[in-house]
């Protein structure tokens, strides 16, 4: 991250922007959130407002969003299915209004994620969900925001005020807040022991000193970004949670550099996307050390083999990965995988920055976006 001592950027605490402001302040937002959330009986969220036995008679939750937030809602799905086992629904907010298919039970739960708590197509949803007897609950940013005065329980994520409109710190907080939530969960659903959930959180407390990590090695994202100085388009690939990481990565570089991204699983890049790869082609390749690892780095071999350039995120020490590609966004090993994409979108937020500055992009204030979109 920059920064820049210029007298007039007092405002920015030093900063150069407030994205890179923001970046910068995800250890401590995480470290404030999970302050405290261990008890004697486990997790504490005390902000869902639902007794033990709502909780544990929950048998369907739809996540709904929009934006970053939808994809902090894609991560929550997998930690709910795979933690509480919990059938999940995610969906875009702008669809699910117009849905008529929306299956509620008596003992359905909506979670609404939204960082500024105004978004007018996650607030209809709501409604609409509370319209049809569900219980809802907000996961947002902002104190007092609509979301949070229409919902049953709102968990503040704490990330403080994110003025970038490209969001960074928020999208981080709200998953781990979602990790409370889906360990919560587990714990009154009865499938999931004290000690299972106290490594869990362990292994959540780890994860702001391995974003430090990352943001001590931006170096490597600022080396990477001159991949992208000439290019018109870049594809990102991940599998798994971090088919989801590939999603936000491509979003964040098309909100503040302008250069069309788009983002695929890993395994889908031959049905249609490789037909795009030609020699200078950007292919940003998130392959961290887990169990589809290999099924990844075959695809980085395909993307070599066609002249295009990968730069990779991978875990220190991965050899394979070192060998193939020019440019590697390094991170630290993370215990459990499926935290994994709240430490590597922190490489892919610091290069999508980098990437606009050398195109000349205004970081802070992308043209056509609004920070919260209040119109359906
Ligand atoms: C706007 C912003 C995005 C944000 C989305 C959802 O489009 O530009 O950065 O992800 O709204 O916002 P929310 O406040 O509901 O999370």
């Amino acid at each position: 991250i920059d920064i820049d001592w210029d007298a007039s950027a007092a405002t920015l605490g030093g900063y150069a922007d407030f994205m890179a402001k923001e970046i910068a302040e995800q250890p401590e937002a995480i470290e404030r959130l999970l302050s405290g959330r261990l008890g004697e009986k486990g997790i504490l969220l005390d902000e869902l407002k639902m007794t033990e036995e709502e909780l544990a008679a929950v048998d369907r939750i739809y996540l709904i969003a929009c934006g970053t937030s939808y994809h902090v809602g894609l991560i929550a799905r997998t930690l709910i299915q795979t933690w509480a086992k919990v059938p999940v629904i995610c969906d875009y907010a702008s669809e699910f209004n117009y849905e008529q298919d929306v299956l509620v039970t008596d003992h359905t739960l909506c979670v609404i994620i939204t960082q500024s708590g105004e978004t007018a197509d996650t607030l209809a949803a709501a409604r609409k969900m509370h319209g049809m007897g569900a219980k809802v609950f907000a996961v947002t940013n902002v104190l007092g925001s609509t979301a949070a005065r229409e919902s049953d329980g709102v968990l503040y994520v704490q990330a403080g005020p994110e003025v970038c409109v490209a969001s960074t710190k928020a999208y981080t907080a709200q998953m781990v807040a979602c990790a409370l939530f889906a360990l919560r969960l587990a714990q009154s659903h009865g499938v999931m022991s004290a000690e299972e959930v106290a490594t869990h959180y362990q292994d959540l407390k780890a994860i702001p000193d391995a974003i430090r990590e990352v943001i001590s090695r931006s170096w490597q994202d600022k080396q990477a970004a001159a991949v992208f100085r000439s290019a018109t388009s870049a594809l990102f690939l991940g599998r798994g949670v971090n088919a989801t990481t590939a999603y936000e990565g491509a979003l964040k570089l098309k909100e503040v550099s302008y250069l069309h991204a788009e983002a695929y699983p890993a395994g889908e890049m031959k049905h249609g996307p490789i037909a795009l790869l030609e020699p200078g082609f950007p292919v940003v390749a998130i392959v961290p050390a887990d169990r589809v690892h290999d099924k990844t780095v075959s695809n980085i071999q395909e993307v070599n083999a066609r002249g295009a350039v990968c730069v990779a995120v991978a875990t220190d020490g991965d050899e394979s990965v070192a060998s193939l590609c020019e440019h590697v966004l390094w991170i630290p090993p993370v215990a459990d995988e499926l935290l994994v994409p709240i430490v590597a979108v922190v490489h892919l937020q610091i290069l999508a920055r980098y990437v606009a500055r050398t195109r000349g992009c205004d970081v802070d204030k992308p043209r056509n976006l609004a920070k919260s979109v209040t119109v359906e």
